[in-house]
């Protein structure tokens, strides 16, 4: 039998709590300082113990299943479901001590992603959801609430987010792209975090989100919250979001907003 997603949303909650426990106690108060002089670097040491925390988590429960992290984690597992984990997303906030920083994991059920956990706790918050059964927002008070994008926003006035790759060529393309958009939309955030980018989409806090170069981890959990709250994910040209190009919006300005993306080349380089 397949497992149920609420059970997967459950056990892939328990893991991001115990790793988002770990990034708070365990961050080392000197790390920007630690992660510029030391060989192995610290932020990589913290992402890798998350990852292994999360692994360990779920393993425990569901001994078969395979996994796909960024720290390494790449295993087929026998039961169909796969976790894609993304240990840190937000490296250079949770290194800077900026609190827009998260831990996300998705579980796919023979490829497809059917629950999803973004959980910020610097933000006191954890974005939740299930294939079918709707995005929410839970806050460390214990309150919960339904997500929903904003609907009909023209792209003249979205707030749209968007991120950067690390290589320099790639940055000089985004950000001759990012030149060109901008004088066509209300303005651009940068953010930091793919993730937490698409659950603000998500929770009606930015009108849209763009990138290129975007690995499965970072997007597999927010990307089932920005489309069970209303949003379309995608890439250019009608195919699945990608490394190519992963954009998200209410449907209507998703439309608008790769008709212009494309036009600018955002695809390539
Ligand atoms: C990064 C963040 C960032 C995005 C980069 C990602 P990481 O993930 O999501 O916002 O612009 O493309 O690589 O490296 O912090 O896990």
């Amino acid at each position: 039998d397949a497992p149920r997603p609420d059970d997967l949303l459950a056990l892939a909650l328990e893991a991001a709590r115990a790793a988002t426990r770990l990034l708070v106690d365990e961050r080392p108060a000197d790390l920007r300082v630690t992660a510029k002089s030391s060989p192995t670097d610290p932020v990589t040491e913290m992402d890798r113990a998350s990852e292994r925390l999360v692994v360990e988590t779920v393993r425990a429960a569901r001994p078969g299943d395979g996994f796909f992290g960024e720290e390494g984690s790449d295993s087929a597992g026998t039961t169909g479901v796969v976790w894609v984990v993304d240990p840190i997303d937000g490296t250079v906030n949770y290194l800077y001590g900026l609190p827009h920083w998260s831990v996300s994991i998705a579980a796919e059920v023979d490829g497809t992603v059917v629950a999803g956990v973004v959980a910020a706790p610097v933000l006191g918050e954890t974005f939740v959801a299930t294939q079918g059964g709707g995005a929410f927002v839970e806050r460390a008070d214990g309150s919960r609430r339904r997500l929903q994008v904003t609907e009909d926003v023209p792209l003249e006035r979205a707030l749209v987010g968007t991120g950067f790759g690390y290589a320099a060529e790639r940055r000089a393309a985004q950000g001759a792209v990012l030149a060109r958009l901008l004088p066509q939309v209300r303005d651009i955030r940068r953010n930091g975090s793919a993730a937490l980018d698409l659950c603000d989409l998500a929770a009606g806090r930015l009108d849209a989100y763009y990138e290129r170069g975007v690995n499965r981890w970072d997007t597999a959990a927010a990307a089932l919250v920005a489309r069970e709250a209303g949003a379309r994910v995608g890439g250019l040209r009608g195919e699945p979001d990608s490394p190519q190009l992963t954009a998200a919006a209410a449907p209507a300005l998703f439309e608008r907003l790769v008709e212009v993306l494309a036009g600018l080349g955002a695809d390539a380089g």
